[in-house]
């Protein structure tokens, strides 16, 4: 049943990492994009993105590894097809499914040619009846064929994070199998057992229940965040809190877990934000209440003007800030909805000087940033003449700093540490104002409060 040929459609950032994790499973994998310098990148050798050891795996997988402008020529020679093109957020909140529409045409039109059983299985992100309602006709009336007895169909979305995309791919907690009929499970699932390397349990279903259960996977974790995030709110008000230590307690019933609680700064990046307002979307077209997706993005999104305000009592506008983290995690380049980003803006218009530096999310930084921020090539450049240092992302670039890396910054430097990585080394140092974000002072005005709502008990 498990040929020895796949193609991947969309050698973008979980695709070439597919792709390339796929390889290194010993399957000979074609690589379809409409951008050429996608596929000659491949063709060459050359990671078409950045991602965390793609580059090694394609280096060791070059012979079984190949990549086209030509869907015809990768349907042809291969057996089953996953498609991973972009499915962009449209002003509603909704995917769109015109990229994936184009490939679906394509992949229609081979399948007219082809001889034999093929199947497709789509891992873009999308909501529930888009592959039924809205690609599977164009499969059907492109090819003339029918689905479920001349080809298969899957909804076969991935969990992966950025940065580490093949570790994730090859390593999943579970898979997700939304299948057209029973053929089409049974064939994905058993191309799974060959590709995966921890035997992960397999979750199959209709196509819808899986296309329900990806978005709201991400809206849940966006939930989780954001309750951590709010609890790091509590803890700053509260004399001697401290979010880590509720958290860790907290996290160790099995009920919540410890992951994702870890209160700092908002979620960020391509996926969690928009995923989480696409299941708003859903529910408002279904007549369904859905008070927690909508409060978790408004929560979210507060979050950098709440701490330029909190940052503007410490040091007045006029100042220099340098921003460490500029991507929206670390081991990423990508910078959409980072909270660094925002940061840095929602400075820089109330007058801040804003220097920023990310390991490797300069060039994007800068391209989204423009003039009004300087993006440095060095964490010290960045450092250098700062009032203010604010850590956005526990890269290991920024955990690895010592106190005197903060001695070449001015006199009395306010550092602000969201994920508390260099409390050991800072706290308490002369020369240094170090805030850790989520933990309570001693000062008065927050016991106060405190003894205020129960006096009179
Ligand atoms: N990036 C992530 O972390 C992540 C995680 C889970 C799910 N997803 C989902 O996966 C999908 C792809 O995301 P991505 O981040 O890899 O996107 P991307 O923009 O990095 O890459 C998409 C690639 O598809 C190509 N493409 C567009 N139309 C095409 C067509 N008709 N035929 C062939 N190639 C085509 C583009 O040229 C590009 O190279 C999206 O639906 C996204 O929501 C992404």
């Amino acid at each position: 049943m498990v040929g020895k040929t796949i193609s991947v459609v969309g050698l973008g950032k979980l695709g070439a990492s597919m792709a390339a994790a796929m390889a290194d499973r010993g399957f000979d994998v074609i690589g379809v994009d409409v951008s050429r310098a996608a596929v000659e990148n491949l063709n060459a050798g050359k990671a078409p993105v950045q991602e965390t050891t793609l580059q090694e795996y394609i280096d060791r997988n070059r012979q079984r590894l190949s990549a086209t402008l030509e869907h015809r020529d990768a349907v042809m020679k291969s057996d089953i097809t996953f498609v991973i093109v972009p499915t962009p957020s449209d002003k509603n909140g909704a995917f769109s499914i015109k990229y994936a529409a184009t490939a679906f045409r394509a992949i229609g039109k081979a399948l007219k040619e082809k001889k034999g059983y093929h199947t497709v299985v789509l891992t873009s992100t999308v909501l529930p009846g888009a592959t039924r309602y809205g690609l599977l006709p164009l499969l059907e009336q492109e090819s003339g064929k029918k689905c479920g007895k001349d080809f298969g169909l899957c909804y076969s979305p991935e969990f992966i994070a950025l940065g580490s995309v093949i570790r994730d791919f090859l390593n999943p907690d579970f898979l997700l199998v939304g299948e057209f009929d029973r053929k089409s499970g049974e064939t994905l699932e058993s191309y799974y057992e060959k590709i995966m390397e921890n035997h992960p349990p397999c979750k199959r279903m209709s196509i819808e229940n899986a296309e329900l259960a990806k978005v709201s996977l991400n809206s849940y974790v966006t939930m989780k965040i954001t309750f951590a995030n709010i609890l790091t709110e509590l803890c700053e008000k509260i004399p001697g809190g401290d979010v880590d230590a509720v958290s860790d307690a907290i996290g160790l019933d099995r009920r919540i877990g410890r992951k994702y609680l870890t209160g700092g700064l908002g979620f960020g990046g391509p996926c969690f934000p928009r995923d989480n307002v696409a299941v708003s979307f859903l529910a408002r077209e279904l007549g369904v209440r859905n008070e927690i997706a909508e409060a978790t993005d408004r929560f979210n999104r507060t979050i950098p003007a709440r701490f330029v305000e909190k940052i503007s009592r410490h040091i007045p506008s006029g100042s220099t800030v340098a921003v460490l983290g500029l991507s929206y995690k670390p081991y990423s380049c990508v910078v959409e909805e980072s909270q660094g980003i925002l940061l840095a803006q929602a400075l820089s218009k109330q007058n801040y000087t804003v220097t920023g530096y990310d390991p490797l999310a300069n060039d994007n930084a800068r391209h989204m940033l423009g003039d009004d921020i300087q993006i440095k090539e060095s964490v010290q450049d960045c450092i250098a003449g700062a009032d203010a240092v604010l850590i956005t992302t526990p890269d290991p670039a920024f955990t690895a700093l010592k106190l005197g890396d903060f001695r070449k910054g001015k006199e009395d430097m306010l550092v602000v540490d969201f994920w508390r990585v260099l409390a050991g080394e800072l706290s308490g140092k002369p020369g240094i104002r170090y805030v850790p974000v989520g933990q309570g002072s001693r000062i008065r005005d927050a016991e106060n409060v405190l003894e205020m709502m129960w006096r009179d008990a």
